[in-house]
């Protein structure tokens, strides 16, 4: 579903990924772990097609990023850090924004559904630029999976929830992951990467360090895990 193959990617001088390779198959829920400035979020960016690879192959579903970011960009439904919605619309019309560009059937029963998934139905004629931060993400969401994409990226995805907005993303998560899509998450929430993906992987010095299916970690723990993965990057 996902294929990197020696991907770097550099600001200016500074190098931040250094030749990474990361192969994921369909339905698989991989856990990015990797300490702040590891490049998360850079290789996030660079996977949804919204920073560009300095050199390597970027593939999803079959097509080739940069140039068929189009074909990607239908294909792929992403939470990071900038929201993407239009405070000026309410949030039914964000909704319906995304859900035309992407041509889904059924739309105003789609919108309606991801409303009622994300615990926003009744604030859904309210302008976006009146919601609090949590209500925010969670649009962001629903907008997210509005067209059912095969790839989802999350960064951070938990940051600014509050509790029942965290075990609405975790039942969201659990869904769409039963459903067969392929999920990436990064988070720095150990217990809660640990309870949801099916694989951990770990970002370290611009390569990934190490990377372990959940059966391989349960014994020693995440912690231990990650520990290791990244005294050996060092
Ligand atoms: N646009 C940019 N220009 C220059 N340097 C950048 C840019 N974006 C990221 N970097 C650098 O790349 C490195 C990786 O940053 P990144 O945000 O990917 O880390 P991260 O693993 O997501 O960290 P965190 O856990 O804090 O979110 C950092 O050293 C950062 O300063
Ligand atoms: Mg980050």
């Amino acid at each position: 579903m996902i294929s990197v193959r020696k991907l770097i990617k550099r600001f200016g001088p500074k190098t931040v990924l250094r030749g990474l390779n990361f192969e994921v198959a369909r339905g698989e829920f991989v856990g990015l772990l990797g300490p702040n400035g590891a490049g998360k979020t850079t290789f996030l960016r660079v996977l949804s097609s919204l920073s560009s690879p300095t050199l390597g192959e970027v593939r999803i579903s079959g097509f080739q990023l940069p140039g068929q970011a189009a074909a990607v960009r239908r294909r792929l439904g992403v939470v990071l850090h900038q929201p993407l919605l239009y405070g000026d619309l309410t949030a039914e019309e964000n909704l319906r924004f995304y859900g035309r560009m992407y041509g889904v059937a059924d739309l105003e029963a789609r919108i309606s559904a991801v409303l009622e998934l994300v615990g926003l139905s009744k604030r859904r004629r309210d302008l976006v630029r009146t919601f609090s931060r949590g209500m925010q993400q969670r649009l962001s969401i629903g907008r997210a999976v509005i067209h059912q994409p095969d790839v989802l990226l999350f960064d951070e995805p938990y940051t600014g929830l509050d509790q029942d907005a965290a075990a609405m993303l975790d039942d969201v998560l659990r869904q769409i992951a039963a459903q067969g899509h392929t999920i990436v998450m990064t988070s720095h929430d150990l217990a809660r990467i640990a309870d949801l993906a099916s694989r951990f992987d770990v970002i370290s010095r611009g390569v990934i360090a190490a990377s372990a299916p959940r059966e391989a970690v349960e014994s020693r723990g995440l912690l231990a895990f990650y520990r290791e993965a990244i005294r050996n990057g060092k």
